[in-house]
C-alpha cells in the first residue's frame, strides 16, 4: 500500500512537534512543506526530509500533489488556508481552534461537502488513549451520572506584542488558544449547556488574557473552567458523578494518567498509558484510518462537535464584546 503523502503549512512551534510524530509513522510520507518564506520552508524540509518545499501556501496547494495537509498557522489563517487546500483537492487536518467564528467554520464545512474531502480539527486530546479511557469509564457508568466538571488550562506567558497569542489580527487570546480544551472536555461529557456564565480580563489588543466560564445544565449540573496567560495553574481536570469521580494528571489534555475513584474517594483504578512518540501520533493514526476507510470525518472529532464548541466560544466572546479585526 502506498504511504500517505503529508504536507505541512506553517513552520512554527507546533509544526515541529507534529512533524516529529509524523516522521515516526511508517504510514506517512513527508511530502511537502510550505512557509511564507522559501528559506524557512527549505530549512524545515531539510531538517525532516520533506521532498518538496514551497515559499508560499498557494504554491504548495496548487502544485504539491499531497494527500493531506496539516495546517499549523494562527487561528486567523485557518479559514483561508483550509479553503485553499480543499479547493486544490487536499484533505485537511487543521489546528485548533478551527476558525475564528461559526460563520467561517460553516463556510469551511460547505467546502468540505462540495469537494467530498476529509476534514478534521487537530483536537489531539480526543484521540489520546488516556482521554478515551476516561470516556469509556463514564460510558460504563463507573462514576454514575456526571454532576460536575472542573478543568483549567492557564499558563504564565509574559506579554509580547509580536506573539500571535496577544494579537487580535492573529486570532489571539486565551479562550481560543487554551480555553478550547476545557470547553471541549465539558462538551464531550455534558453536551451543550442551558446557560453560559462567563467573565474575562481583556488585554490591550482586544483579546482575553484570562477567562472564567461556567456552563450550567438542568438539575444543577455544571462545568467550570479557567484559562489564561496571566497565571500558572496545574491544568488538571476532574469529572465527578453520583458514584465517583475521575481525575486527570496535570496538563489534563495531554496527560498519560487518569484515575478512577469511588464516591468515598477510594482509588479504584489507575490508567497509565505512556505516549509512544510525543502524543501527536494518535491523531495522525486517526487521520490515516479515516483516509484508508474513506471517511469524510472522524468519529472521534466530529464536525458537529467542533461546530458546537466553536458556537460556545462565539457566545463567550459576545459576552466580552471581543471581536477579531472586523471578522466577528
Ligand atoms: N495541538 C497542540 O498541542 C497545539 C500546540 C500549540 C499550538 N497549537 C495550534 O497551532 C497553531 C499554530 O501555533 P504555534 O504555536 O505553532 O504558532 P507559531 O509558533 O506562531 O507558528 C505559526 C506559524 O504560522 C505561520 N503564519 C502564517 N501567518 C502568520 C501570521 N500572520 N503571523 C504569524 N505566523 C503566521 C508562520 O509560519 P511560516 O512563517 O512558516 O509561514 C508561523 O511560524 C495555532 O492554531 C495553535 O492554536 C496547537
Amino acid at each position: 500500500m502506498e504511504k500517505i503523502k503529508w504536507a505541512v503549512i506553517g513552520t512554527g512551534n507546533i509544526a515541529h512537534t507534529f512533524t516529529d510524530a509524523l516522521a515516526a509513522d511508517p504510514d506517512a510520507e513527508l511530502w511537502a512543506v510550505a512557509s511564507r518564506t522559501k528559506e524557512k520552508a527549505e530549512k524545515f524540509a531539510e531538517k525532516y526530509g520533506f521532498r518538496q518545499s514551497y515559499g508560499s501556501y498557494r504554491e504548495l496547494a496548487e502544485q504539491s500533489g499531497a494527500d493531506v495537509v496539516y495546517i499549523a498557522t494562527p487561528m486567523s489563517s485557518h479559514y483561508s488556508d483550509t479553503l485553499l487546500c480543499l479547493k486544490n483537492g487536499i484533505n485537511v487536518l487543521c489546528e485548533k481552534t478551527v476558525a475564528l467564528n461559526t460563520r467561517e467554520f460553516e463556510e469551511m464545512l460547505a467546502c468540505v461537502k462540495e469537494t467530498g474531502l476529509f476534514f478534521m480539527e487537530a483536537m489531539w486530546m480526543k484521540c489520546r488513549p488516556t482521554y478515551l479511557k476516561a470516556m469509556e469509564w463514564i460510558k460504563q457508568g463507573r462514576i454514575g451520572d456526571v454532576r460536575y466538571i472542573k478543568a483549567d488550562f492557564s499558563n504564565y506567558i509574559p506579554f509580547s506584542p509580536e506573539s500571535r497569542l496577544f494579537r487580535n489580527d492573529c486570532g489571539g487570546g486565551a479562550l481560543l488558544d487554551l480555553g478550547v480544551y476545557p470547553v471541549t472536555l465539558a462538551h464531550s461529557v455534558l453536551g451543550m449547556p442551558d446557560e453560559l456564565i462567563t467573565e474575562a480580563n481583556m488585554g490591550c489588543d482586544g483579546i482575553d488574557l484570562s477567562n472564567h466560564i461556567t456552563m450550567r445544565y438542568k438539575d444543577g449540573v455544571f462545568a467550570t473552567m479557567d484559562s489564561g496567560f496571566e497565571l500558572q495553574l496545574k491544568n488538571n481536570a476532574i469529572i465527578s458523578g453520583t458514584e465517583g469521580f475521575i481525575t486527570f494528571g496535570n496538563w489534563f489534555h495531554c496527560t498519560e494518567t487518569t484515575e478512577l475513584y469511588d464516591r468515598n474517594a477510594v482509588l479504584l483504578e489507575t490508567s497509565h498509558i505512556p505516549v509512544e512518540v510525543n502524543g501527536y501520533e494518535y491523531e495522525i493514526r486517526e487521520v490515516h484510518r479515516c483516509l484508508r476507510e474513506e471517511l469524510k470525518e472522524s468519529p472521534l472529532v466530529t464536525h458537529s462537535d467542533t461546530a458546537e464548541i466553536l458556537g460556545l466560544m462565539d457566545k463567550c466572546r459576545q459576552q466580552w464584546g471581543m471581536t477579531f479585526s472586523g471578522r466577528e
